[in-house]
């Protein structure tokens, strides 16, 4: 019986926090880096998830409380770094960020690895690190 009780107990909280707002938001950015298709095609599988408005929202993002910690991850990435919005940062910002997006692939710190235990595509093989490191090493590359 008190079992039962409790396990009612749980089922509503569980229903309960479903209510609370979280916000998922997609939009279209001002512009991604002017890459090369291959650099595009890693960053659009690896981080844009994370790090841009244009998030593939998986359905655990709609069940609380995993949700919450999606949300908070995907508005922190976006925070430090959004592909989305690449173009408005000025050069000095991305002369900044190219080099760190190559330190933190190489040393396997991103994408984290949560995140790839549910999205495998999301690994990166040698050839990858290979490609983003050349990117992130351009200093002559335009955006
Ligand atoms: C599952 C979400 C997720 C994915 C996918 C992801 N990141 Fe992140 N990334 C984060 C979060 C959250 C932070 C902020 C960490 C913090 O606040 O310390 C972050 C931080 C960063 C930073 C800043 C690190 C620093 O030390 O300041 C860089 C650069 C970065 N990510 C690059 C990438 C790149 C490149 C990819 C793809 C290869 C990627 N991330 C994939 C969630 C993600």
């Amino acid at each position: 019986m008190r079992r039962t009780a409790a396990l009612a107990i749980v089922l509503v909280a569980f229903i309960a926090i479903q209510f609370v707002p979280v916000l998922r938001e997609n939009r279209l950015g001002s512009g991604d880096p002017d890459a090369s298709r291959e650099v595009r095609w890693i960053l659009r599988r690896a981080c844009y998830d994370c790090h841009s408005t244009e998030t593939r929202w998986p359905i655990w993002a709609y069940v609380a409380p995993v949700s919450w910690q999606v949300v908070q991850d995907v508005d922190r990435a976006r925070a430090v770094l959004n592909f989305s919005e690449w173009v408005t940062y000025p050069p000095d910002h991305q002369r900044f960020l190219r080099p760190l997006i190559g330190s933190v692939t190489a040393g396997h710190r991103m994408p984290l690895w949560y995140y790839l235990t549910l999205h495998p595509d999301a690994r990166l093989n040698g050839a990858d690190l290979a490609t983003l490191r050349a990117w992130a090493s351009d200093t002559t590359a335009r955006r």
